[in-house]
């Protein structure tokens, strides 16, 4: 099961950055099955995964298993590292599910980024995001950092707003990196993103110094307080390499057909998309590396300390699993299957999902069960304004746009309103440009406010509310299910001046 496509067209990137990087280009996957060693160690995982890296992966694997794999699916043949995301499924109409083809594999960057980093030390390992989320607090998109409140900083906002799902074509200006936190729908795929979807997630980067794991796989680290950027917080000042994770998915293989995407954790929003990692590096290569791999290009070939153990993609492409665990031999986390591999239900939200079971399924896999469309925001198509590290291409509200902005009188409606000119030329206003209204003649009256959230910038509050109108579907067999009334979700900003509550 290789991805055979050219990791090259699987790259749009801004350089000029000068914040020193180097990305990893990982060309195949070493397995996808049911292991995360990290969540569910000693077990088959609950869930699918694609996984990058060293062969030696298992139910449970140790920085010393990795360290004796036989080869790496990464460039550099001596980083023995796991590195591990959800995959992306299509969910057909009929219910059939089978896997959305992977374009060019993983991409993990190594930003160095703040002072004095240290190598990942033996044994450690870490968790970024969190598969039963399936909602997000903040607006859509992000404030610019500029802007950010305390709010906007705590450490559960910025782990959602680690990732990101970057809509791909490649005749267009390409869009900001995580400029959404979520999984367009399928008819927004299908619309603008000719390439696919870049799934994007950042690592934090801040340890505690002496932990090289934690019981919940993340309390031993913590984000800046701007993600790719900012300050440590308080007992987090061990800085680490930045990881993040680029794996592009092509969507578009499905473009026209009915069903929809979900990921193999059963959630079609994206807000639950996680990524893991457990260090299989040589630590004094890695250290040299994070001190002297400082080319702008981020290409490991321009720096010394990878010289001699660069493989090719034909190499890294020969990579897979040293062993199938005997009890995920029968599982099809690839299709055409009746459903998820492990079983797994989809789970809408915006509540947070119930737990997954990780072992083996007792029952066979069952049809996902499609209940409604995905429970996100619709967006227009915004390209990248500014660079962030690495060179990794941002989108980045103008703050001079926020001060811009008409000054409101108390509570003036401003219905959130189509940006297609955002472009040409960054809108004063809306800042926030939650979604062009579809379908207004549609709309259920009865449609209710699922989620409302504020923010501050330049003294004006902003509410946005986000209202879904109801749906109804019907399963009239085993074979088809069928929307009766389309549903999509409104949104609504508001703002006022006003003190911040
Ligand atoms: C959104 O997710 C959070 C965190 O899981 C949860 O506490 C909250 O109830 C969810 N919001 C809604 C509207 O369900």
């Amino acid at each position: 099961m290789k991805s055979a496509a050219s990791l090259s067209a699987a790259v749009v990137l801004l350089s000029g950055s000068a914040n020193a990087f180097w990305r990893m280009p990982c060309f195949s996957r070493t397995a996808l099955m049911r292991l995360d060693p990290i969540v569910d160690p000693g077990t088959p995982s609950s869930h699918g995964h694609v996984i990058h890296g060293g062969s030696n992966f298992a139910e449970t694997t140790t920085y010393d298993m990795l360290r004796e794999s036989t080869c790496t699916s990464c460039q550099f043949g001596d980083d023995k590292s796991a590195y591990w995301t959800p995959s992306l499924h299509f969910v057909h109409g009929d219910g059939k599910v089978e896997i959305v083809p992977q374009i060019g594999g993983m991409l993990a960057y190594y930003l160095l980024l703040g002072e004095n980093i240290k190598a990942f030390p033996k044994g450690f390992q870490m968790l970024a995001g969190d598969s039963q989320l399936r909602n997000f607090s903040g607006p859509v998109p992000d404030p610019p950092t500029s802007a950010w409140s305390l709010d906007d900083m705590s450490q559960e906002s910025l782990a959602q707003k680690s990732l990101g799902f970057n809509c791909l074509d490649y005749n267009r200006a390409p869009e900001g990196s995580r400029y959404r936190h979520f999984l367009p729908d399928k008819a927004f795929l299908d619309q603008n993103c000719g390439n696919g979807i870049r799934a994007e997630i950042f690592f934090p980067s801040c340890w505690n110094g002496k932990d090289v794991a934690a019981k919940n796989h993340k309390s031993h680290m913590a984000y800046p307080n701007l993600i790719d950027g900012g300050k440590c917080p308080e007992g987090f000042e061990t800085r680490l390499p930045s990881l993040f994770y680029e794996t592009i998915w092509n969507t578009n293989a499905f473009k026209g057909k009915d069903g929809q995407f979900v990921w193999s954790n059963g959630d079609p929003t994206g807000y639950g998309y996680h990524a893991d990692f457990i260090n299989g590096w040589d630590i004094n290569v890695l250290q040299s590396a994070v001190t002297d791999c400082t080319n702008p290009s981020g290409r490991v070939e321009d720096c010394k300390h990878f010289a001699g153990s660069l493989q090719t993609e034909q190499q890294q492409d020969k990579c897979d699993i040293q062993e199938t665990p005997e009890v995920l031999k029968k599982d099809d986390c690839a299709g055409p299957a009746k459903g998820l591999c492990g079983n797994v239900p989809v789970q809408y939200g915006p509540q947070y999902a119930n737990p997954l079971k990780p072992g083996s399924p007792d029952k066979p896999t069952a049809k996902p069960t499609i209940s409604s469309v995905a429970a996100v925001p619709t967006q227009t198509y915004a390209p990248a304004r500014s660079e962030g590290p690495g060179g990794i291409s941002k989108y980045e509200a103008k703050t001079d746009a926020v001060k811009e902005a008409p000054k409101a009188s108390s509570k003036v409606e401003v219905a959130a309103k189509p940006s297609p000119k955002v472009e040409e030329k960054p809108a004063a206003y809306p800042v926030v440009t939650p979604a062009p209204v579809p379908e207004k003649q549609n709309a259920d009256p009865k449609g209710k406010i699922v989620s409302t959230t504020t923010y501050t910038s330049a003294g004006v509050v902003y509410e946005i509310a986000i209202e879904e109108v109801a749906v109804t579907v019907t399963v009239t067999d085993d074979a088809a299910y069928k929307h009766k009334h389309r549903r999509h979700a409104d949104a609504h900003v508001r703002r006022h001046i006003g003190a911040r509550h």
